[in-house]
């Protein structure tokens, strides 16, 4: 008999994907996931960009299974281990090193709301100035600080307090709204109302705003902005960061350099808590045990982030995701978008987002579901969650990409009657 019913029964009613999946997974092999009755689907979500390098990689676990079958400490809480300096040592010698990028790595508590709370303490720690600038769209976590830059109603609602010293500016490619004129305006005029911050945090591609991908030429003059005006520049990585984008970094394609890094999902390499902050050094001022967590030491995230960063590197899977970013373009151009003249698409990398939201909104839930019958996962995003997103682990191969591509065309046929 299937489990479902212990969670209908005991779990919270805050759970949310699993009613969008609703059958109880026991197996998972890179982007392949396989439920109690054996059924197979097909992940086109990666658990929301922590699965980068794919479920249960066999290079990854192999060195933490081996980690586990010794003696090696598991929880330290920030001590000197073996396990994470090996971590900082790779991490700097194959990402920071190859790109010039001189960051001081915090580790934080493991989830990402942690480190972007570490970010906006930092910030205004720095500058002694109270405020921040998020930017309409922008999703950057639920721990209170956070969620004041996260900007989704139903998120928000659920803080249940005011949310404060954050405001929020127009998004790049906001419609009928030029962002830059207005964050220059905001910081120029002393009647805008607004407080000049000590922060402007961004993602240079929004997933959950509904995979908004800011232009090189945007974040470049954000980045210009920020520095002219003394303003510390937080990039959120924690989605579109690990290879996601096509690069490391999101931010490398505009050749910019923020002066804080927030990390988390996929740094791990096997899907274990972890998130990071990395600081410019001039700005890594917290006394010790400032922004202090139990769980800051996790030793097996760091022996997944180390065979992760190997993994990464050695697999050249940027070069991967830039060639089957294609893949997927091409199909939306090509088997999606002349069933309907009103859909529209956004993307880059291996994030790609599908636009119902000049037809119906609803219809993005619709197709997430009659993608689940035919044994393909899909998630919603953006405003009225009208955004179809597509999101697969990097490392899936070219056959289960266009097998699961395939479910989305059949989906897309059905609902369009083609
Ligand atoms: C861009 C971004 N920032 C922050 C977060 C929050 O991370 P966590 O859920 O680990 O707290 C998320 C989670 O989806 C995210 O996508």
């Amino acid at each position: 008999m299937s489990m479902i019913k212990v969670f209908e029964n005991r779990e919270s009613q805050v759970r949310s994907y699993c009613r969008k999946y609703p059958v109880v997974f026991s197996r998972a092999v890179n982007s392949e996931l396989f439920d109690e009755d054996g059924n197979r689907y097909i992940d086109f979500l990666a658990v929301a960009g922590s699965m980068n390098y794919g479920h249960n990689n066999p290079e990854i676990k192999k060195a933490v299974v081996d980690y586990l079958s010794g003696e090696g400490p598991i929880n330290m809480l920030d001590m000197y281990t073996e396990a994470k300096a090996e971590f900082l040592q790779t991490f700097n010698e194959k990402i920071l090193s190859p790109r010039g990028l001189d960051y001081k790595v915090m580790c934080c508590g493991p989830t990402g709301t942690n480190a972007v709370e570490a970010a906006l303490k930092l910030a205004r720690k720095n500058t002694k100035r109270t405020q921040v600038y998020a930017f309409g769209g922008a999703f950057h976590g639920m721990s209170l600080g956070a969620l004041a830059c996260t900007t989704d109603q139903a998120s928000r609602e659920g803080g249940s307090v005011p949310l404060t010293n954050v405001s929020h500016i127009p998004f790049d490619g906001t419609p009928g709204i030029d962002s830059l004129t207005y964050l220059k305006w905001v910081l120029s005029d002393d009647h805008s109302g607004y407080e000049k911050p000590a922060a402007i945090i961004l993602e240079t591609v929004q997933a959950e705003g509904g995979i908004n991908v800011a232009s090189v030429e945007w974040l470049k003059e954000v980045r210009r902005i920020c520095t002219e005006e003394k303003i510390i520049l937080i990039v959120d990585d924690i989605q579109i960061g690990n290879g996601r984008s096509g690069n490391f970094f999101s931010f490398e394609r505009a050749g910019i350099k923020p002066d804080m890094v927030v990390l988390s999902k996929s740094i791990s390499g096997f899907g274990i808590p972890m998130a990071l902050l990395l600081i410019s050094p001039e700005l890594d001022i917290f006394r010790p045990a400032e922004h202090n967590g139990t769980f800051r030491g996790n030793q097996l995230a760091f022996i997944g982030g180390t065979a992760g960063i190997n993994y990464f590197v050695d697999h050249q899977l940027d070069k991967e995701v830039q060639r089957k970013s294609k893949i997927i373009e091409n199909f939306i151009k090509e088997k999606i978008l002349p069933l309907d003249s009103r859909l529209t698409y956004r993307g880059i990398g291996f994030l790609w987002g599908i636009d119902f939201g000049a037809i119906d909104p609803k219809l993005a839930i619709e197709a997430v579901h009659r993608a689940f019958d035919k044994k393909l996962i899909l998630e919603i995003a953006g405003r009225q969650d009208a955004v179809l997103k597509i999101m697969p682990p990097l490392t899936i191969t070219d056959d289960v990409l266009n097998e699961g591509l395939a479910i989305v065309e059949e989906v897309f046929k059905e609902m369009f009657k083609a």
